[in-house]
């Protein structure tokens, strides 16, 4: 049998494989809402512009609201011989009002329809993961007030490099979320525009009012071209990328907690509720939550990747390709979302044990910067020549196995007679982080200046609703 929604010039139905090929409903019926919703403001515009009788407009809205409670109690049969969810739902329709149901598709083509369900679903996607995005910068401000105080070695090339605190490490990634977010909200006000009534590509001859229909959807205002309506899908490419990004962010915290919550880092404890244990070693607390945030981004570079690839060579209009697009977003935007409920809870959770911490930035002389300032300072050393002498006397304390401080200060003076006793004043990690007041600088002061900021921002947020 051929199709009944386009089978008109048909003699013979698809080949099996053809059938599988085609069909979408398997992954597309997660739009029957969107679909039954978009379906419904279009009716009721097709009413109001007297294209359909609103008797008739009633009778569809109603029986729209049937098949959503079927669906919504599992009572109904989706049928890949329909393809998709539009066709499945349609077809329905016609079961439960008969003829009338035709009328539902005047002015309308699956190609504006499927565009504007979708865009439905990643714009509502996106502000869940704005609330979970918010929720962990939230998080993570509240620890880092928590933590402002609590030195921690601060590292590039994952050596050793200044003590910072472990407030300021937590409120780093405060900033890296913050953006994640405004790219979010950046392409959800981009995104904002309603395709529905550009029909198959061309717009359509019937009066129909696109302002009515955009506005009853959610969206700020209809398309402006009927063609770039039904081709686009930069809506999603910017929801992808802003999610590559952000679980690229998610992926760097959770490769840090790994290596924090090893024994040879120590740095902290992860909770037992995002933990696990080993089947064969007894001792083991491993971090799985943190690794599989970590992997979840290969899924998420995947989705943006694919779509960019399928998008790059098709001409305008629609082409059937677009219908891959719906599998990436289902899979890569609630990966995003699963990753940040997971960090979010971890965040939570950590317990930081500030006495390794503090040990471990005590290690590999992470003081010498301060030393070379105090000469730079108090000596007036051009600050080169300051790091010479620093670097002589960091050898000797290499050659001794002795920390910084512990250098007495004759064998300072052998290096630079000048040195006083005031060098110790700031050999230490507390004092090496005190002292970095500059704006954006480690010091706690600062810290839980911009932990409170970010606290106090999202309090007023929340109140605004
Ligand atoms: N299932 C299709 C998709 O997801 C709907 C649009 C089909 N349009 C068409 N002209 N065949 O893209």
């Amino acid at each position: 049998m051929s199709n009944r929604m386009w089978g008109g010039r048909f003699a013979e139905g698809p080949d099996a494989i053809m059938e599988e090929i085609n069909a979408s409903i398997d992954y597309d019926r997660k739009l029957y809402q969107q679909d039954i919703a978009g379906s419904k403001a279009h009716v009721r515009m097709l009413a109001a512009r007297n294209i359909v009788a609103g008797e008739d407009a009633e009778t569809i809205a109603k029986g729209l609201d049937t098949i959503q409670a079927e669906i919504e109690a599992g009572a109904f049969e989706f049928s890949r011989a329909l393809e998709d969810i539009h066709m499945n739902i349609e077809a329905r329709l016609a079961e439960l009002i008969g003829p009338t149901a035709g009328r539902l598709h005047t002015a309308r083509s699956r190609n504006d329809q499927v565009a504007t369900d979708f865009r439905i679903w990643v714009r509502d996607t996106l502000d869940t993961l704005d609330e979970q995005v918010t929720a962990l910068i939230q998080a993570l401000a509240e620890r880092a007030l928590e933590h402002a105080g609590d030195v921690m070695p601060g590292f590039t090339h994952l050596q050793s490099a200044q003590p910072v605190t472990f407030g300021h490490h937590l409120m780093a990634y405060v900033e890296m979320f913050a953006r994640d977010r405004g790219r979010m909200r950046d392409a959800r006000a981009r995104m904002n525009e309603c395709p529905l009534g550009a029909a198959a590509l061309a717009g359509t001859s019937f009066p129909i009012d696109r302002e009515m229909t955009a506005e009853s959807l959610g969206f700020d205002r209809p398309t402006a071209n009927s063609l770039d309506a039904v081709s686009d899908r930069d809506f999603v490419l910017e929801a992808l990328s802003a999610a590559a990004i952000s679980s690229m962010h998610l992926s760097r915290l959770a490769e840090e907690i790994v290596i924090w919550c090893s024994a040879q880092f120590g740095f902290v404890t992860l909770s037992d509720r995002f933990s696990t244990g080993s089947s064969i070693m007894p001792q083991k607390k491993n971090p799985d939550a943190a690794e599989l945030v970590r992997a979840k981004t290969g899924r998420i570079y995947g989705g943006l990747t694919a779509l960019l690839v399928m998008m790059k060579g098709l001409p305008l209009a629609y082409s059937k390709d677009m219908q891959e697009d719906k599998e990436q977003a289902f899979d890569a935007l609630p990966s995003l979302s699963l990753a940040l409920a997971a960090m979010t809870g971890m965040v939570r959770d950590l317990v930081p044990n500030t006495r390794e911490m503090k040990k471990a930035a005590g290690s590999g002389y992470s003081t010498a910067t301060d030393l070379a300032d105090w000469l730079v300072r108090v000596l007036g050393i051009p600050f080169r020549e300051a790091h010479h002498v620093t670097g002589r006397i960091v050898a000797l304390a290499v050659e001794r196995g002795v920390a910084l401080h512990r250098i007495p200060l004759e064998d300072m003076q052998a290096v630079e007679p000048r040195i006083t006793a005031d060098i110790f004043t700031v050999l230490t990690v507390d004092k090496s982080v005190r002292s970095r007041t500059s704006y954006g600088g480690t010091a706690p002061a600062n810290v839980r200046k911009q932990a409170r900021r970010w606290l106090q921002r999202l309090e007023r947020e929340a109140k605004k609703g």
